[in-house]
C-alpha cells in the first residue's frame, strides 16, 4: 500500500497507475462504515485509493476540528488489512499552502439543513473534495448517504464542473440498536451514547407513520421531535421533511420522494442523520 502526501505525488501514482480506480474520502478514525465504503470500492475497480484528511476548511470557528478524533497508525492498518492499494494523506500545508484563496461553492443546495446550522461547512466540503477528485481522478469515488445533504452536494459540484467519475452513494451503516455510525460518536460519554439512539427511533417512528399513510409534512416532523423531545439528554437542532432532490423544505403533503433528517446534541456532541421516504434514497 503505497502512501502519497502532496498533490503531485497522487497525480504521479494515478498517471503510473491507469487501472479502474475507486476513492473513498475519509477524515480518517475509521468505522465499520467507512469500511463498507472500501469494500464496495474494492469489490467495483481493479484498484482503490482512500484519502485521509481532516479538513479544517468544513470546520467552523467553534466546531470540534482541534479534537476531532485522529488515529492515523490503527486507519491505516485496516487499509492495508483490506487490500487498499494506494492511500492519500495530504497535510494542511500541501492542501491549503500560504496564499490559499480559492474555494468552490455550491449555492442552493448547501444553504438548508446542515448548512443552516454549519455556514461555512459546505463550501469547504465542495473545495476539498474538487481538490481529491482532480488529484485522484478515480472512476467512481464513495460517500455514505448518512452525510445526505453532502452527497448532494457533491453530486451537483461534479456535474456542474463537469468532473469525471461516478458519484456513488453508499447505505448508512448503523449500530445493533440503529444509531448510525460516525466517527463522533466517540465522543459520546456511556449515557450520551444509550441515548442516541432516540435518533435513529424517532426517523422509525416518522417512516412507519409515513407507511400508515399519513402524508402531512408538518404532522411528520411533529411527530419526530417530540421523540426527540422525550429523551431528557438530547437537544434537537433542527428536523427536516424535503424534497429529496432539491432538499426544499415541503410545507404540504409529501408527493414524491422525500427526505427526512435531523441533527441533534448530546452534550457538545452534534450527530444528524436521515431516512427516504417513499421510492428511491
Ligand atoms: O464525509 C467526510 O468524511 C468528509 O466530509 C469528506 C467527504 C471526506 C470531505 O472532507
Amino acid at each position: 500500500m503505497e502512501l502519497l502526501r502532496t498533490p503531485g505525488e497522487m497525480r504521479a501514482w494515478r498517471e503510473a497507475h491507469p487501472a479502474s480506480l475507486g476513492l473513498t474520502p475519509t477524515m480518517g478514525y475509521l468505522h465499520e462504515g467507512h469500511l463498507a465504503l472500501v469494500q464496495r470500492s474494492l469489490a467495483e475497480n481493479e484498484r482503490s485509493a482512500a484519502s485521509i484528511f481532516v479538513n479544517p476548511a468544513q470546520f467552523g470557528p467553534n466546531e470540534d476540528f482541534e479534537r476531532y478524533p485522529r488515529d492515523e497508525e490503527r486507519d491505516l492498518r485496516l487499509l492495508r488489512e483490506l487490500g487498499v492499494d494506494a492511500v492519500y494523506l495530504p497535510g494542511v500545508e500541501a492542501m491549503y499552502p500560504e496564499g490559499y484563496q480559492t474555494y468552490v461553492t455550491v449555492e442552493g443546495l448547501s444553504q438548508g439543513l446542515e448548512g443552516g446550522s454549519r455556514p461555512v461547512h459546505f463550501r469547504g466540503v465542495a473545495t476539498i473534495v474538487t481538490k481529491l477528485l482532480v488529484a485522484v481522478r478515480p472512476d467512481r469515488a464513495y460517500f455514505g448517504k448518512k452525510d445526505a445533504q453532502q452527497l448532494r452536494v457533491i453530486r451537483r459540484l461534479a456535474r456542474d464542473l463537469d468532473l469525471p467519475g461516478e458519484i456513488v452513494g453508499c447505505e448508512t451503516v448503523r449500530e445493533a440498536d440503529g444509531l448510525a455510525m460516525s466517527s463522533r460518536n466517540a465522543y459520546l460519554t456511556p449515557e450520551q451514547r444509550a441515548a442516541a439512539v432516540v435518533l435513529s427511533r424517532a426517523l422509525a417512528e416518522g417512516q412507519a407513520r409515513f407507511a400508515e399513510g399519513v402524508r402531512s409534512a408538518e404532522v411528520l416532523r411533529l411527530i419526530v421531535s417530540g421523540t426527540v423531545g422525550s429523551e431528557p439528554l438530547a437537544e434537537l437542532d433542527y428536523v427536516s421533511v424535503a424534497d429529496s432532490e432539491t432538499l426544499a423544505e415541503i410545507e404540504g403533503d409529501i408527493e414524491g420522494v422525500a427526505l427526512l433528517s435531523l441533527a441533534a446534541r448530546l452534550g457538545a456532541v452534534r450527530l444528524i442523520d436521515n431516512v427516504t421516504l417513499g421510492e428511491g434514497g
